[in-house]
């Protein structure tokens, strides 16, 4: 038998030439999206304020199980992609398990992470649409970079609400926006309405994606049709376009005569973990294969394992339409942790039913043991791993440990979202021992559970 490589990269011409919208396959589809104003559910022209038409589409798209990736994108993507398969080789020695680990890796492009897969699509959408450019939030700031690279290779503006905390902690993140022209405003900011009333409500906020989204929902609105706004996680359309990961892991792994036990991902918003496991979700639902799929949150951010199944805003500013999912309601200000794209009180819909109809499990991990983890695993597999993604490596290992114990080989695949380069301040407070793990009390959640909408859909919860 051949050994298995380290590395699997696929060929350009194996690359997936159709992104795959798991809600195609779904028995039950999620419940729609509702208009806040009428309760009704939102039509795709609802949307157009907001978003791109051709996105809009998309997002309401529930069957179309293949969609034609534009020519131009595919050409964007084959800078940066395929991304390798890896096989954790040292890592399994060093944890002296039977268990096969894999890890799709995400990081290998200037924004550090997997986020440029649906900004190029994003971005490209716009300058179809003949948009001048796009608003969005950024929480860690790699949805803010991917975007501003993307905008930049499609010359269009880029206007980047980032969340405060992240603002202040990662200077170097804003002087790569700015290489590509991204503008960037630390948000809450008093340059919108609804950045003043959260300001004047919590003078001392260190924001959320929440709050970064109303602002940038807010300026796109405003600019008189020249701009739309673009988000870089929870939305269907945005699993759509992260669904080229788990394409590609699959393919991968069916060169190697691989398929995963347990497929694991770390959980923001859920567009790494829509995307990486939508082929394997598709083959559980249809019945074709039943691997566990986890998603692995921070526990101080806890929306699948603490949160109420709920209809929430997307945003703090109660601007956006209203969808329902696993939430800690819109009003929950997570604590300064330092996986800042994981600070998101909602969760992807699409994950959010899977989750609620039993199909994927969920854990929550203290930042310390998450670190813990990306530690051994840089010493090890010699990638730097972003907070975020290190949320994944931690359940993997855990996993793995189990395997030791029971001494079975299963075979593990987790998505290495991105590079920590950009977090080293999170990395000298774990090193110095100056790292907290703050878990919110049933108190603290009770706050931001007050804050979801009074609405008939919410009767029951
Ligand atoms: C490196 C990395 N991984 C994961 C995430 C979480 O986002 P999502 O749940 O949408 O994949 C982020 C968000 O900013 C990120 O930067």
């Amino acid at each position: 038998m051949t050994k298995i490589p380290h590395r699997l990269y696929l060929t350009e011409d194996q690359m997936p030439k159709q992104w795959f919208n798991l809600r195609a396959v779904m028995k039950e589809q999620p419940d729609p999206m509702l208009h806040p104003a009428t309760l009704q559910p939102m039509t795709e022209r609802d949307l157009y304020p907001i978003f791109c038409e051709e996105l809009a589409r998309q997002e309401l798209d529930e069957t179309h199980a293949y969609i034609d990736i534009p020519e131009e994108i595919q050409e964007i993507y084959k800078m940066y992609r395929p991304s390798p398969l890896i096989r954790a080789y040292a890592l399994e020695k060093a944890l002296g398990t039977p268990a096969k680990i894999y890890y799709k890796f995400e990081g290998n492009n200037t924004s550090g992470s997997h986020k440029l897969n649906s900004a190029v699509a994003q971005a490209y959408y716009a300058k179809q649409q003949g948009l001048s450019g796009v608003t969005t939030e950024t929480g860690a700031g790699q949805w803010g970079t991917a975007l501003s690279e993307a905008c930049s290779y499609f010359d269009l503006t880029c206007d980047v609400f980032m969340v405060k905390c992240s603002y202040e902690q990662k200077p170097f993140r804003k002087a790569v926006m700015r290489v590509f022209d991204g503008s960037i405003t630390p948000s809450p900011s008093t340059t919108t309405e609804v950045g003043r009333k959260i300001l004047a409500e919590h003078p001392d906020t260190t924001g959320s994606l929440g709050c970064a989204i109303s602002e940038a929902v807010e300026a796109a609105v405003k600019s008189n049709g020249s701009k739309r706004y673009v988000l870089g996680s929870v939305l269907n359309q945005v699993l759509l376009h992260q669904s080229i990961i788990g394409l590609e892991s699959k393919i991968a792994m069916e060169q190697l005569n691989e398929y995963p036990d347990i497929v694991i991902g770390c959980a923001g918003g859920g567009s790494n973990l829509g995307g990486l496991i939508a082929p394997f979700m598709a083959d559980k639902i249809t019945g074709k294969s039943n691997p566990r799929i986890i998603a692995v949150e921070p526990a101080s951010c806890p929306s699948l394992t603490r949160g109420k199944y709920a209809y929430d805003f997307c945003d703090t500013g109660k601007v956006t339409p209203m969808a329902r999912m696993y939430t800690l309601g819109c009003g929950f200000i997570p604590s300064a942790n330092h996986a800042g794209g994981l600070r998101y009180h909602g969760m992807s819909p699409i994950l959010s039913k899977l989750y609620h109809d039993g199909y994927m499990e969920a854990v929550s991990y203290e930042q310390t043991k998450v670190f813990d983890a990306a530690v051994l695993f840089a010493k090890r597999e010699t990638i730097l791993p972003a907070p975020e993604s290190a949320h994944a490596i931690r359940c993997a290992i855990d996993e793995a440990l189990k395997c030791k114990e029971s001494g079975e080989a299963k075979t593990i695949l987790f998505g290495l979202t991105g590079t920590g380069y950009f977090d080293m301040v999170a990395y000298e407070n774990y090193l110095n021992g100056n790292m907290n793990d703050y878990i919110p009390t049933d108190a603290d959640l009770q706050v931001g559970f007050n804050s979801l909408p009074d609405i008939p859909q919410n009767k029951n919860i």
